[in-house]
């Protein structure tokens, strides 16, 4: 098995595709502030013709990832302990991703702290350049404030067109802070673009 925990051996070098997966006639998809990945390994644990790399800062949830994937035996599953911005605005090739899922990202409440949200107008130009053409970026919050600016960002976006959420019966497994917030009782926002 190939290591699960992806370490560029330049962090100043672009990857190439086959840097990420050596098979690139697959499909990959990121999900992009994974946490302890529980719905990353549910992804590929459930999708093995697909491949899913998770990026992730804290190291500790990077570490529980690899013990994870490798218990699961898992060879469709990377992750790249890295800041998100920078990796999908240098370090990843373009056009690499066929789904970008971005999954109850830290939502700054304070109105001080909204410029530091991930949903800005410049991370969507890294999004683009991540997807693949009619590649899909997948957002789902509990923060109804963040969802409002995000949502209004991206609609109005030339990049991006708005495409209705999954069917019902697609498989979507909900992530760990989602089981949080549902077990509390909040609403979950989710949003489904397609990239132009
Ligand atoms: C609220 S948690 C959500 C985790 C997971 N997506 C979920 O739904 O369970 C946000 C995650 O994004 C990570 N994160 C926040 N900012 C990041 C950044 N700039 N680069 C990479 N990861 C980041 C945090 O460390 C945290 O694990």
């Amino acid at each position: 098995m190939p290591p699960i925990e992806l370490i560029p051996d330049d962090y100043f070098r672009h990857f190439r595709r086959e840097d990420i997966f050596p098979d690139t006639s697959r499909p990959l998809e990121l999900d992009v502030g994974c946490g302890d990945g529980t719905f990353l390994i549910r992804m590929a644990q459930h999708s093995p013709e697909r491949d899913f790399l998770g990026i992730e800062r804290l190291g500790g949830r990077v570490n529980k990832i690899v013990r994870d994937a490798r218990k699961a035996r898992l060879n469709n599953v990377r992750v790249l302990c890295l800041e998100s911005a920078y990796s999908l605005e240098w370090l990843l090739p373009a056009a690499c991703a066929s789904r970008l899922h971005l999954l109850f990202p830290d939502p700054w409440p304070k109105k001080k702290h909204a410029a530091r949200r991930f949903m800005q107008p410049e991370n969507l130009e890294a999004l683009h350049r991540v997807l693949v053409p009619r590649g899909e970026f997948l957002f789902k919050t509990d923060h109804a404030d963040y969802f409002a600016e995000a949502t209004a960002n991206a609609d109005a976006s030339p990049l991006f067109r708005r495409i209705e959420w999954l069917d019902a019966d697609e498989f979507y497994p909900i992530t760990d802070f989602e089981a949080l917030w549902l077990s509390q009782g909040c609403r979950i926002n989710s949003a489904r673009w397609r990239r132009e």
